[in-house]
């Protein structure tokens, strides 16, 4: 009858000896789990710590010895002739001439904001005039500049460009730190790192005792990880007055963040820009009708009810009364995108209705990639008065399209590599850094760059010489997936806030031309005005989990630590995703973390994916788990071509294990592997193309897993000493990576459904059959047969549902257990279930951590389970419903 309280003071006073737990629960020894994959010198002094942490061991003795070296070092800086050349570029960047006012203004006030146009070196300059400040004169006893990005390849770019233009290599006194990866040494003393790393950091050394500097770069983007830190960072500065925090933004809204920080100086640096012409499509048709018979004469032929529907939109006197419902793809339904349509039909009246058709095409939802290239074309051979020369910079929202226009323009004759006149390099956040030094590479004179950038050259990267953009108006950006619940990516159009900053980019070394490929309506009165920050738009799971690995903030009422954020999410968002959390066992009742919740916290993946994963490692089932995981987080390979449906299903069949559309999955995936590593890409992709699966989705499934056994291995659950080999193709890479061990039971259907259960639960369907209860044990006995359509499913919170046809259960009558687990379900008019596996009893009633469990008799539990109740003997085994 103790309370909780009282029992806790009971063990602590006992004090039990502490159980050194059994390694082998995690499937391989994880004892170098982790461990830094940095490249340190032999004269660092590191000890190996747990996990990535590298503890630096530094008396106060070798601290000064260091920083009189450091000294000496820089006094000798000057007799270097790299060094003079840069300082030479360094000293033409805008931020140089405001050096004296920042470092007067940093001394003088505890936090700084710092805003000026991308490229006038804040990211470079700004974090060494610290440094340099104190070199030269010393004043603190000690300095530790930590400098955020919000991506790895902004850490590494930015630090090596430092160390380069220092002379330095780098992990000497500037060093990155990313996950997995650590350049520094004992002298280090300007650090690099994604944000993520300083958030972990925190959790360890919540005071960043060492720490003098924090430079939060690139805060306009409003991430969810620097919103966040900007939160624990301002109840940081109450504790260590000390410390100083510059916040660095291209665009910023400074009002906002000096209301967050109240009484902190901004300092405007003054940008280098030149003009830029801002050209919608309507203006680009008109300049050139070129484009527009170019691309009409390629454009895929608009369909007949399309174009039914168009003629509606055009003839409508009423703008309220538009019948939308009638509509179809990729004709808007929102009214809202009505009227900038009409608009922009009224302005092409003096065109042939086919013209105004061909018009909303171009302006229509999907990324048309003939209509870039003519945009290109016209840019370098068109009519115009606008320079020939200049790099292009063209803005694709991700990796597949910056691929797919890639490709389209090798077809070219004027782009082709072959032609010699043009270079096209790929811009995104996954490049290498060779990859990514490509960007910055002067050509050949008569040479042009064409860049194929995701919205990382908005803020982040700057082409130099850039003198046209085109803006095709759509960008990647996180949201939330309602029928999965989770986060996902989404292609969204940007916001006018984004469409300026891409046209900014035009001008930096000459007056420059940015091409919309979008009305002008739409720009005016679709786009909103400014993007809305992340952690508005996500679930909430990983930033309570984040707040809860936090000595700081863990005991405060979470409510209260959310409502500080400089724009809070939603409260339901809260209490959703604290549910949540309950229920994947991953938080107490008493809002505390579980052992389970800690690891959960340190994947930065949604919490289903991450429990599936760990137990995958933990269970030796690694491989298997891993492809599931990304399914989940990613799609089905599986395609269903509208008119090879049956074909289709009929393929789909062979691949069918275990009542489970996730072992199917997984079945297919091994399959297409197999092909892989017996016939190399090609009979992959033939493989896949015999058996209606997307060759393109199976190879970024296997990417995907890359990087969650990368997150394992950063938090020690497996063996970090595995390598991934970077030059090997992707599928030699996982298997090398997982290695057999790793998956000795990755073939046991049972143990995958259980698993996949403890990840899924409490996303339940239970089976009704109305003719008979289940009454089964959990040894399996199997059902009469029954008529699939005798079935009927329930869910707690939906009622009756219904399997999706695509689901490899929905003709099935025999299932030896009456619970299905699902991730997605949709809302129609109806609630389907996609894909589902069916689970057994026994893992259900253990791994429900969040479903309430009352003992009756002795041995005799009452399990709650979704909406209903199951009795379960202990002491047979046996289960009543
Ligand atoms: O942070 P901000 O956008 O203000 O500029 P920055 O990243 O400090 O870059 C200043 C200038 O340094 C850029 O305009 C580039 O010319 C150059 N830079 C470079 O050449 N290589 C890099 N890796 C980074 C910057």
């Amino acid at each position: 009858k103790n309370s909780h309280e009282e029992i806790i003071a009971e063990v602590k006073a006992q004090r039990p000896p502490f159980y050194d737990p059994d390694k082998s629960l995690v499937a391989e020894e994880a004892d170098n789990g982790g461990e830094n994959s940095g490249n340190a010198n032999d004269d660092h002094l590191y000890t190996e710590g747990k996990s990535t942490k590298k503890q630096l061991i530094i008396n106060d003795a070798s601290i000064s010895r260091i920083d009189s070296q450091l000294v000496d070092d820089f006094k000798r800086k000057p007799q270097s002739r790299h060094y003079q050349d840069m300082l030479k570029f360094r000293r033409d960047l805008p931020a140089y001439n405001k050096m004296k006012e920042i470092v007067d203004i940093v001394r003088s006030n505890q936090v700084t904001v710092i805003s000026g146009e991308t490229g006038c070196g804040k990211s470079t300059q700004i974090p060494q005039f610290l440094l340099d400040d104190w070199l030269l004169n010393r004043q603190n006893d000690h300095v530790e500049i930590i400098c955020t990005q919000p991506r790895k390849i902004s850490a590494i770019g930015v630090a090596e460009r430092v160390a380069n233009e220092r002379a330095e290599r780098i992990g000497e006194s500037v060093g990155y730190q990313i996950r997995l990866e650590t350049r520094s040494s004992a002298k280090t003393r300007l650090m690099f790192c994604t944000t993520g790393i300083l958030l972990r950091r925190l959790e360890g050394d919540p005071k960043l005792s060492s720490v003098s500097h924090v430079i939060v770069d690139e805060v306009h983007e409003r991430s969810a990880e620097s919103d966040f830190l900007l939160l624990v960072l301002r109840d940081l500065l109450q504790i260590r007055s000390d410390l100083k925090i510059l916040l660095m933004s291209a665009t910023l809204n400074s009002a906002l963040f000096t209301q967050y920080y109240p009484g902190a100086p901004v300092i405007e640096i003054p940008g280098r820009t030149f003009p830029v012409d801002q050209i919608f499509l309507e203006d680009a048709v008109e300049m050139s009708r070129y484009i527009l018979e170019e691309y009409s004469a390629s454009a895929k032929k608009i369909s007949k009810s399309q174009s039914r529907e168009l003629e509606i939109v055009m003839d409508a006197e009423d703008m309220d009364n538009l019948p939308i419902k009638g509509i179809k793809h990729p004709m808007p339904r929102d009214p809202d995108e009505i009227l900038p349509l009409k608009q922009l039909f009224h302005r092409y009246r003096e065109y042939d209705r086919e013209t105004c058709k061909t018009m909303f095409l171009m302006d229509a939802e999907k990324i048309d990639y003939s209509l870039v290239e003519h945009v290109l074309n016209y840019i370098v051979e068109g009519d115009h008065n606008y320079p020939k020369k200049g790099s292009i910079l063209v803005f694709l929202p991700g990796l597949g399209e910056i691929l797919s226009m890639q490709e389209q323009l090798m077809g070219n004759p004027i782009f082709a590599e072959r032609n010699g006149k043009f270079v096209i390099v790929p811009l995104h956040s996954t490049l290498t850094n060779e990859e990514q030094a490509l960007v910055f590479k002067k050509m050949r004179p008569g040479v042009r760059k064409v860049v194929l950038s995701t919205n990382i050259a908005e803020t982040s990267i700057t082409i130099d010489d850039c003198v046209f953009v085109v803006d095709c108006g759509k960008m990647k950006e996180k949201g939330f997936d309602v029928n999965k619940n989770m986060e996902s990516l989404e292609t969204v159009w940007v916001s006018r806030a984004n469409a300026d900053q891409r046209r900014g980019r035009a001008g930096r070394v000459m007056p420059g031309v940015c091409f919309h490929l979008f009305s002008r309506q739409r720009y005016d009165m679709v786009l909103s005005a400014q993007p809305v920050p992340e952690i508005c738009r996500i679930p909430l799971e990983q930033l309570i989990l984040r707040i809860k690995m936090l000595p700081a903030l863990a005991s405060k009422d979470l409510f209260h630590v959310i409502r500080g954020l400089i724009e809070p999410p939603a409260e339901d968002n809260i209490t959703s995703a604290v549910d949540r959390l309950r229920h994947a066992g991953a938080l107490d009742e008493f809002c505390n973390l579980t052992p389970l919740g800690k690891h959960l916290a340190s994947l930065p993946v949604d919490v289903r994916v991450g429990k599936l994963i760990l137990f995958g490692a933990m269970f030796s089932a690694l491989d298997s788990a891993l492809t599931i995981a990304a399914c989940l987080s990613y799609k089905t390979p599986f395609n269903a071509p509208l008119n090879k449906r049956e074909e289709a299903a009929k393929k789909k069949q062979q691949f069918v294990r275990g009542w489970s559309d996730h072992l199917t999955t997984l079945q297919a995936y091994k399959c297409w592997q197999a092909a892989f590593n017996k016939q190399g890409f090609r009979g992959a992709q033939n493989f896949a193309h015999d058996n209606f699966l997307s060759n393109k989705t199976l190879l970024t499934l296997a990417d995907i897993k890359i990087q969650f056994l990368e997150l394992l291995m950063d938090i020690g659950f497996v063996p970090g000493d595995i390598r991934i080999s970077r030059r090997k193709n992707t599928q030699d890479r996982i298997l090398e990576a997982t290695g057999r061990e790793l998956n000795a039971h990755g073939e046991n259907q049972k143990l995958l459904s259980a698993i996949l259960c403890a990840a899924l639960y409490p996303n339940i369907v239970k089976v009704y059959t109305p003719d008979r209860q289940f009454s089964a044990s959990i040894s399996g006995a199997i059902p009469a047969p029954l008529k699939a359509d005798s079935l009927v499913f329930k869910t707690k919170s939906d009622g009756d549902v219904l399997l999706h046809p695509s689901s490899v259960n929905y003709e099935v009558t025999d299932y030896p257990s009456p619970y299905l687990v699902y991730q997605e379900k949709v809302k129609t008019a109806k609630v389907f279930i996609r894909d589902c596996t069916m689970v057994p009893i026994l893992p259900l009633v253990l791994f429900s951590a969040g479903a309430l469990k009352v003992e009756l008799n002795c041995g005799e539990f009452l399990v709650s389970i979704d909406d209903g109740w199951i009795i379960f003997n202990v002491s047979s085994n046996k289960v009543r419903f």
